[in-house]
């Protein structure tokens, strides 16, 4: 299906929820009933950049910053392995003491292991990303956060939206599955934008679309903003979901974090994937990119899925078409 820009607008601003059963009809159709898990490991917390809704940009003395070491993260790796998990996602801030060089060391020990791999590790140049690909990696995950230019550079100090275009398109050419998403309740952020920024989700064709609101972190500037509203979130994913039909979208962790039910919310209307996180408790509290970021734990979530008749797919790498 196609939409235009001021059809997906209009939706956005209709109180009708259609949309979230269509959405769900369309999940259900392309990728199924089952519910695939990445095992999430937040390996450093320690960032140069100095986006402003991050509690991890640099300028945030109040953080305690650690990095994980290589043993440290096959550790966890091993841990999750043994869980079951087929896909391990890497994620840290942007932290140059993980040269290209130890990256890829670490991306091939993982992949001894059998599983897919995400890396979540920022803007890198071409030559970079094709290190890690030859390396193993299989996916990577770099949200444009918004497609507003005006508001990109208010939020993104130093940044330069080009660039980060230039990654997506970069890691697509590449043959990574891309992963890509954005922020919804941002401070100055219009629902226009919302919609260029689910055009855009189509036009880069992202295998991977993460969508979350907004929540304010006390230790930066945005502290006094509110919070990004769940059901128009949901709402943003669900037509992605409509337009881009078989990719993997995941139930976010900010949308539960708002919500007790945001995760089961999600998953009704267009979601798929959740990414539990298998970072150890200490190191999970101090990657705290906002407050009261919630862990869910694969047992619980089986329960939870039951009542939805949805069930955990552990028997596949999860891959788009697969
Ligand atoms: N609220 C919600 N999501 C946030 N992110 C960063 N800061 C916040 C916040 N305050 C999201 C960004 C980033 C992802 C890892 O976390 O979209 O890409």
């Amino acid at each position: 299906m196609n939409l235009s820009k001021k059809e997906i607008v209009d939706i956005l601003k209709s109180p009708d929820m259609d949309i979230f059963n269509e959405a769900d009809t369309i999940r259900k159709k392309y990728v199924g009933d089952g519910v695939h898990l990445r095992g999430l490991i937040e390996f450093s917390n320690i960032c140069k950049c100095n986006c402003l809704y991050c509690g991890l940009q640099s300028s945030n003395k109040f953080v305690k910053r650690y990095r994980l070491s290589k043993i440290d993260i096959i550790d966890i790796v091993k841990k999750g392995v043994e869980e079951g998990f087929k896909t391990i996602v890497l994620q840290s801030g942007e932290d140059e003491f993980y040269s290209t060089k130890l990256l890829c060391e670490i991306i091939s020990e993982i992949k001894n292991f059998n599983v897919a791999l995400t890396l979540s590790i920022g803007e890198k140049s071409f030559e970079d990303y094709k290190a890690f690909k030859d390396a193993g990696a299989d996916r990577y995950l770099l949200r444009i956060e918004t497609t507003d230019e005006n508001l990109y550079k208010k939020m993104h100090p130093n940044a330069d939206f080009e660039n980060r275009k230039r990654c997506l398109y970069d890691l697509k050419r590449l043959g990574y599955e891309t992963g890509t998403g954005c922020l919804v309740g941002l401070p100055g952020q219009s629902v226009e934008s919302l919609a260029d920024d689910i055009l855009f989700f189509k036009e880069l064709n992202a295998d991977m679309v993460g969508i979350g609101p907004f929540i304010p972190h006390p230790d930066t500037p945005l502290n006094k903003e509110i919070s990004g509203d769940l059901n128009l979130a949901i709402k943003v994913m669900a037509i992605t979901r409509v337009l881009l039909k078989d990719i993997n979208i995941p139930a976010t962790t900010a949308m539960e974090s708002l919500n007790p039910n945001g995760r089961l919310l999600a998953l009704q209307s267009g979601a798929n994937v959740v990414m539990p996180n298998l970072t150890d408790e200490l190191h999970k509290e101090m990657y705290e990119i906002y407050p009261n970021k919630v862990s869910i734990n694969k047992l619980d979530l089986e329960k939870r899925l039951k009542t939805i008749n949805r069930y955990i797919v552990l028997d596949s790498f999860g891959f788009r078409n697969h």
